[in-house]
């Protein structure tokens, strides 16, 4: 159980550092044509999540633990109840984007910034360096629910507001809704401490995983290898979020 607090007052430390980012702090007074420039950024790491998700249901030995991960990666390509293909998360997201005023140009168009590339590839070697652990099988779970879902509920929720606030204005009438941050905020969130969940109330994609997360740190060893990697991660959306305060806002880099 101490293990477990370790990890649970780490992961409260991340996220509290990842919301003071200057970016996130700035995030009600940005002009909303950056804002969507930068969401339209994050998008290509949204692409990758479908990767890093194939990636770890290949390299996990563990079958009960490949079925949940499977399952979560399932959901974001929805069907009806006869089979029929819907729309992916991915194209709610194109969607959510057209609908905050973005063109389909702009989105397409937009090139992955060599920041947005490196995060994405450093991202990846993190997930390959797992491979080579005495604790991969906890590795990949820690990295892809901190990486690929708690950070994520984080962001979106920094950043909603401006989102939400954005479709109200410009879909008055037809009440449009986000289809995509909505859904992955609330769905993917923290929701509770590492050891607190509660499945009588629903799991989120977090919580599915924290419960794996939890029967793999066995030793001091798995545990501190799990802290690294999660304080890896953050640090690569740290940098995500860097690449925009040097363009938004300059002066923050003049500062000494
Ligand atoms: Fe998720």
């Amino acid at each position: 159980m101490a293990r477990l607090t370790s990890l649970n007052t780490l992961e409260q430390s991340l996220i509290d550092r990842l919301k003071s980012h200057p970016l996130m702090q700035e995030i009600p007074t940005i002009p909303w044509q950056d804002l969507l420039s930068i969401l339209i950024q994050r998008r290509y790491l949204s692409l990758s999540i479908v990767n890093i998700y194939e990636f770890v249901i290949d390299a996990l030995i563990d079958e009960p633990i490949k079925k949940t991960v499977r399952e979560i990666l399932h959901e974001e390509y929805p069907r009806t109840t006869k089979g029929v293909p819907l729309p992916s998360h991915r194209e709610h997201l194109f969607n959510d984007l057209l609908h905050m005023g973005a063109t389909a140009e702009m989105i397409l168009a937009t090139p992955e910034s060599p920041t947005t590339r490196r995060i994405r590839n450093e991202s990846h070697q993190l997930l390959l360096s797992c491979l080579k652990s005495n604790h991969r099988q906890a590795g990949l779970v820690a990295l892809l629910r901190f990486w690929g879902e708690v950070l994520v509920s984080v962001e979106y929720a920094c950043f909603w507001k401006r989102i939400s606030e954005r479709l109200a204005d410009r879909h008055t009438e037809t009440k449009k809704r986000s289809e995509f941050y909505y859904f992955h905020m609330v769905h993917d969130s923290r929701g509770s401490d590492v050891g607190h969940e509660n499945i009588l109330g629903g799991l989120t994609h977090s919580q599915e995983l924290a419960i794996h997360l939890q029967g793999l740190i066995q030793s001091e060893e798995t545990l501190n290898y799990c802290l690294g990697l999660e304080e890896t991660a953050f640090q690569l959306k740290h940098q995500f979020y860097d690449q925009f305060t040097r363009s938004i806002h300059p002066v923050l880099h003049t500062r000494p």
